[in-house]
């Protein structure tokens, strides 16, 4: 195993001061935000917003990683010079990522819940990616909470399937990032979204060590604890932190490299101004850099500046959001968000 370079990129991931910006969404999600704006979905409508995205002045200032999608990989600047997104990307400084799941699927015997899928030749994947240029790489687990859900069979074989897939990404020199995603939709309490969340990362962990993956190679890209989107009584920014950093606390070893949560499905301020009362409040307490790796949260005000053709003012977007949440990252954003509110 390539223990060294490991550590060392998944170190780069999460370097105090930077995040991770999400862009790995599948042709139908990407489908999906493309026509939010009435942009049509076309292979290079997608490159031309991800060119947006990444040619983003100063982006390297707050971003330390960009996940892409198999498409996305393969894809090049827009511009004269016809740059392979990975190279583009390692020439400011940022590395380049791959998302290599396949997408979570019903679970055969459980209604409601889902599996992720893509470890069959996942090897020769990685392998292909990492000439590709990847160095890390995104699978994400589903957990939805509901009636009598999630069952103990959901998540063992979605932490199983974690495992599997964060060995072979070691393997292949390529750091995995671990993403179990308790959903916030539905109506459930907060202490609810904690029962669950403290039970996944509990088992996560567990295979993780059975399976012998190296802890200082990996990120950890969890929920936040919060009130389900439906829920009546929503928990403030305090609440949030507070029990997000106590499941944390409770259950990923201090050894895992760093954390950089999920968005989820929360407004991009919410997702910044629980990020930032995490690190004012606890960075002294916790072992990892607590980060971003957001998706919408990142990309929602970008994409609509950007309408289609306005690549100045999506960039622009993009580079606040990236800015508010480096300084979320030191518990410093308060004040910036407040202005802007
Ligand atoms: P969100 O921040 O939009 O949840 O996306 C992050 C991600 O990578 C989901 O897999």
């Amino acid at each position: 195993m390539q223990t060294d370079s490991l550590m060392k990129n998944s170190s780069l991931m999460v370097t105090k001061g930077k995040g991770i910006l999400a862009a790995d969404e599948s042709t139908p999600t990407c489908t999906k935000r493309l026509a939010s704006i009435n942009v049509e979905s076309s292979y290079e409508s997608r490159n031309e917003y991800r060119d947006m995205l990444f040619s983003t002045p100063g982006l390297e200032e707050f971003i330390s990683g960009v996940i892409l999608y198999d498409e996305t990989i393969r894809q090049t600047t827009t511009c004269d010079k016809k740059i392979p997104f990975p190279d583009y990307l390692s020439s400011k400084g940022i590395l380049p990522g791959i998302k290599v799941d396949t997408g979570a699927k019903s679970l055969a015997g459980f209604k409601g819940e889902k599996i992720t899928e893509g470890l069959d030749g996942l090897r020769n994947r990685l392998n292909e990616y990492y000439k590709l240029g990847a160095r890390f790489a995104k699978w994400r687990a589903v957990i939805t909470i509901g009636d009598n859900i999630p069952s103990d069979a959901c998540i063992l074989s979605n932490a199983h399937a974690l495992a599997r897939y964060a060995a072979l990404s070691q393997e292949s020199g390529i750091v995995p990032i671990i993403e179990p995603e308790v959903l916030m939709n539905g109506l459930h309490t907060i202490e609810t979204c904690y029962e669950v969340t403290q039970r996944t990362q509990n088992i996560v962990f567990e295979q993780l060590m059975m399976h012998h993956v190296l802890m200082e190679g990996v990120v950890l890209k969890p929920n936040m604890v919060v009130s389900a989107l439906d829920c009546n009584k929503q928990a403030d920014i305090e609440k949030v932190a507070e029990m997000t950093c106590k499941c944390l606390m409770k259950n990923v070893p201090g050894d895992v490299q760093g954390i950089a949560f999920l968005s989820g499905g929360q407004s991009s301020d919410d997702a910044c101004m629980h990020l930032n009362k995490m690190n004012q409040k606890y960075m002294e307490d916790m072992p990892w850099n607590l980060t971003f790796s957001y998706g919408r949260a990142l990309q929602n005000d970008a994409l609509i500046a950007w309408g289609g053709s306005n690549r100045e003012k999506g960039q622009e977007a993009l580079y606040y959001r990236a800015k508010c949440n480096s300084y979320a990252t030191k518990g410093l954003a308060f004040d910036m968000l407040k202005n802007a509110l």
